[in-house]
Parts: C-alpha cells; sequence; structure tokens
C-alpha cells in the first residue's frame, strides 16, 4: 500500500514521540511492504514562532492532500501565563479541527495488566475497563459565539448545537457500538440544558436505527462519578465537546498514566490522530517522555485510515512487550527507566521481528 502521511509534531515533547511513532510506521512499512512517505507541518507555538500563525493554510493544505494525519502537542507556557496573549497555540489546534472538518474523537480507555497498580483507583474496579469515549469536536462552547460585553464585565460562551451536528456523531457513536459490546451511553445535562434536549430528542431517534444497541443516558456529572466507580458498565459513551475534554482526561487515570493513551479524530476531509496528552514543556528535550500513546496513535491511523489490522495489531503487541520487559520511561518504570529513543526504537525492532 502506497500512502502519504502529514507529521505535525508541534511544540514540547510533540515532536520527540511522534518520531518514535514515525519509526514505528517505518519498521510496519518495512515489515508489511508497504511505503510511507510523510510530509511535515508547522503547528502550534512553533509556528507562532516562526510565522505568526499556530495553524498556518499551508499546514491545512498539506492535511488536505494526506491520507492521514499524524499529530504531537500543541501548547507553550509563555502563553498559558498571558491572559493578553493575541494568538495561542490552542487555536491553532481549534482551526485544524474546524478546517479538517474533525467532528468526532474517539478515546479510547483500556488497561494494561501490568500497568494496573499504577492507577490510583483500586485494582478490582479499573482491571478489563474498555470503553471509548466519542466526543464531539467541532461544536458546542468551543465554536459558539464568545465574547465581552462594552464595558468588559461580563463575558458569555455560547453552546450551540444542530440537529445535523448531533445526528452524525451519534451515528459513529452507534455504529462503533455495534461493532462492540452493543451499548450507548448518552451523557448530557438533559434537566438543566436546551442543548442537551436536543441531544436526548436526537438520540432517542437514531437508536431506534440501532435496535441491537442498548441506549442508555445519563447526566453528565453521574457519569462523571460512575466512570471511575464503575468503569466496567460501559462500552461506548457520547456527548458533547465540553463535557467530552473533562470526562476523558478524567477516564484517562483508569490506565494509570496519560501517556499511554492514544486518540483518533475523524472528519470530512481526513482523520487526526494524537496522543490526549499534551506537550508537557517541562519535559521537552530531555529524552524522558513516554512515546507510547503517539506509538499507540500510529496503530489507531493504521487500523482505521488505512484499514491495515495485523499491522496495527503488530504495533499494539510490540508496546505490550516493551510494557512486560520493563522498557518502559520513568513515568510508569519500576526501576530502570529508558529513554523515548530506546523505547522507540525497541518498539520498532520488537515490529521488525514480527512473525
Ligand atoms: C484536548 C485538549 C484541547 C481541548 C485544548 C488543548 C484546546 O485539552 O484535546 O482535550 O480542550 O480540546
Ligand atoms: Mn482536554
Amino acid at each position: 500500500m502506497n500512502k502519504h502521511i502529514a507529521v505535525i509534531g508541534g511544540d514540547g515533547i510533540g515532536p520527540e514521540v511522534t518520531a518514535q511513532a514515525v519509526k514505528a510506521l517505518n519498521a510496519v512499512a518495512q515489515k508489511f511492504g508497504h511505503t510511507f512517505k510523510y510530509t511535515n507541518a508547522l503547528g502550534g507555538a512553533a509556528a507562532i514562532d516562526q510565522c505568526g500563525d499556530p495553524m498556518p493554510d499551508s499546514t491545512i493544505a498539506t492535511c488536505k492532500e494526506c491520507d492521514a494525519v499524524l499529530f504531537g502537542a500543541f501548547g507553550d507556557p509563555k502563553y498559558d501565563n498571558d491572559p493578553n496573549a493575541k494568538v495561542r497555540p490552542e487555536q491553532g489546534l481549534l482551526k485544524i479541527r474546524k478546517d479538517l472538518g474533525l467532528y468526532a474523537n474517539i478515546r479510547p480507555i483500556f488497561t494494561f495488566e501490568s500497568l494496573i497498580h499504577k492507577s490510583p483507583i483500586k485494582k478490582e474496579i479499573v482491571e478489563n475497563s474498555d470503553f471509548v469515549v466519542v466526543r464531539e469536536l467541532t461544536g458546542g462552547m468551543y465554536f459558539g459565539m464568545k465574547g465581552r460585553t462594552e464595558d468588559g464585565k461580563t463575558a458569555f460562551d455560547t453552546n450551540t448545537y444542530s440537529t445535523y451536528e448531533i445526528e452524525r456523531i451519534l451515528k459513529t457513536a452507534f455504529d462503533l457500538a455495534a461493532s462492540r459490546r452493543k451499548k450507548v451511553t448518552v451523557v448530557d445535562k438533559a434537566n438543566i440544558l436546551a442543548t442537551s434536549r436536543l441531544w436526548r430528542e436526537t438520540a432517542m431517534r437514531i437508536s431506534q436505527e440501532y435496535p441491537e444497541v442498548t441506549t442508555d443516558y445519563m447526566f453528565v456529572d453521574n457519569a462523571s462519578m460512575r466512570i471511575i466507580t464503575t468503569p466496567k458498565d460501559f462500552d461506548v459513551i457520547v456527548t458533547e465537546n465540553t463535557f467530552g475534554d473533562i470526562l476523558t482526561d478524567e477516564a484517562s487515570v483508569i490506565t494509570g498514566s496519560m501517556g499511554m493513551m492514544p486518540s483518533a479524530s475523524v472528519g470530512t476531509y481526513t482523520s487526526l490522530f494524537e496522543p490526549i496528552h499534551g506537550s508537557y514543556p517541562q519535559a521537552a528535550g530531555k529524552n524522558i517522555a513516554n512515546p507510547m500513546a503517539a506509538i499507540l496513535s500510529a496503530a489507531m491511523l493504521l487500523e482505521m485510515a488505512f484499514e491495515l489490522k495485523p499491522e496495527a495489531e503488530a504495533i499494539k503487541s510490540a508496546v505490550n512487550k516493551a510494557i512486560k520487559n520493563g522498557i518502559v520511561t520513568e513515568d510508569i518504570a519500576e526501576g530502570k527507566a529508558f529513554s523515548t529513543t530506546e523505547v522507540g526504537d525497541y518498539i520498532a525492532t520488537s515490529i521488525l521481528e514480527t512473525k
């Protein structure tokens, strides 16, 4: 297979972990006889420094030309601490989501047997948890009308959703559930929010097209508790942008390390794959960041964008093997910690040794 992948390393540890994901993809290409071509593109604080724009049009154009996008992380503390900064790296992230039409953010939550003890939650609660949060990514408060009154003393962010936007994300969730354990939990705040009532009304209609899937409805406050008290009750959770943002950070503690969790953003023009962790600026350039989330994002890319399942499995087993043999970075190491590049090299070599 011949494929072209756009690579946006971004800020902080983004470029370092993304480089390990590319290593894994190259190993897959060599092992399975594919040709992957890469085009590096600018984004985030790195792009602000170079051209004053966190998401240059040239990067959007590159992504649209490619078959998939591999993404690192955006964010730099020099903008976090300046409330008056006119441009921020995060704006680049919102722009790429909007311009590529990446409306469905898919965040799987799963556990690794040998890492269970790293979770702050009791072993018997998290063991074998396996669910997916489908977060709507191009609507809601993130993109609704926002601003300040003239006197500057009142601010607003509007939460807007159309039936069309809700329908398409629900379909993603129901299709996914149909291929899994056949349960969808629609998370909203329908006792308070008008948008949530439209979500629920739409979900009640769409669910009828999926008679084999069970549909549950849960208020977001309750869901935030259930995710960590009874995570095994969930199969697919579908929710709006802001709720999904908060719940997925919460859910990541089930695994024990944020450095392990990949994600996919599926869209109209292409799909983008990225770790759910951020740019972790304190670790940038130190060769200590955990590359596994980025490498597992490359596995998601192979499976979802290119439908290369055995290839994706080869990456996942190599990651599992690295964990089992203790070839891991300091965030999850018990004894000796390995560097980002050592972990990446080990995983690439294991892929090449796949039987
Ligand atoms: C995420 C991040 C982003 C979001 C930020 C960096 C804009 O937290 O991908 O979850 O809020 O969506
Ligand atoms: Mn977030």
